[in-house]
């Protein structure tokens, strides 16, 4: 679809009459911190709002800022993470605080780009950063700001993929203020996500996906072995085969993949 210059005013209006209405305050709006923004988006990457927010207090009162990320065992801040899950991305954030640390001189990029070159960062994290921590009018998309174009943008059609939404984005962002522009747009796909007897526009994306479930999963198991050795690295896998009722070969293959992606750095 291509909308007039009219449509687009229009759609603009509702996503700001919404969010002057009902707008979310969540605590990592309330700054302007890039570390502490950094750190809410890549936690709310893949956790909802309400788990993520008292991980974030906890996380930021133990790792104030990079220089302590950077400085700090990565069995400390796995142990923060602790109930996050997809554990992997704490030890990508420590890698990054590093790197921003010898690389960057303690000071995050400000560019889409050289954002997009740190562990951990994809591109809708990148932009999702430019705009929140450094007011620029970037073009991104994740799972929420993907709904409301699809809903209102393409009715009805099925299989929408994000090259077809992005120029929509392009031509609606706010270039006085990206920041709440987006804020606006993430608190109107949340309640299209919501509301009842409404099917789920993301059904119709090029780009839909359903979290796998977690009950019984590898993702499970791999969160339960890396929890046991995180209270106790002295943990064997005969042991932890007993205490977590699971077959000792998949407790090799699980721990395996943790030590190779670098969760379990004890040996
Ligand atoms: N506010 C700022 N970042 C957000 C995000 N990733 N999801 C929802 N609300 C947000």
């Amino acid at each position: 679809m291509r909308p007039s210059p009219e449509q687009l005013s229009a759609f603009k209006r509702a996503i700001w009459s919404h969010y002057h209405r009902l707008g979310r305050t969540m605590l990592w709006r309330r700054t302007r911190d890039p570390y502490r923004i950094l750190v809410s988006e890549i936690m709310l990457q893949q956790t909802q709002v309400d788990r993520v927010l008292p991980a974030y207090t906890a996380f930021i009162e133990k790792f104030p800022n990079f220089a302590s990320l950077a400085h700090s065992p990565v069995a400390d801040v796995l142990r923060t993470w602790q109930g996050l899950g997809y554990n992997r991305r704490a030890v990508w954030l420590k890698r990054l605080a590093e790197i921003v640390i010898a690389k960057h001189g303690g000071r995050l990029p400000q560019d889409t780009d050289a954002l997009r070159r740190l562990p951990g960062i994809g591109p809708g994290t990148a932009g999702a950063i430019a705009a929140f921590a450094f007011q620029k009018p970037v073009a991104f998309i994740e799972t929420n700001i993907r709904r409301v174009y699809i809903h209102f943008f393409f009715p009805k059609v099925a299989g929408v993929p994000d090259v077809r939404i992005l120029p929509l984005i392009t031509a609606t962002v706010s270039k006085q203020n990206p920041r709440e522009w987006y804020y606006a747009l993430m608190d109107y796909g949340a309640m299209l996500g919501l509301k009842k007897g409404m099917a789920n526009p993301n059904r119709r994306s090029k780009n839909y996906t359903v979290q796998s479930h977690f009950e019984g999963s590898n993702r499970q198991l791999r969160g339960r072995i890396l929890a046991a050795l995180l209270a106790d690295p002295s943990h064997t896998l005969p042991l932890l085969a007993q205490q977590l009722n699971a077959p000792i070969a998949k407790i090799e293959a699980a721990h395996n993949a943790l030590r190779k992606e670098g969760l379990i750095p004890y040996d």
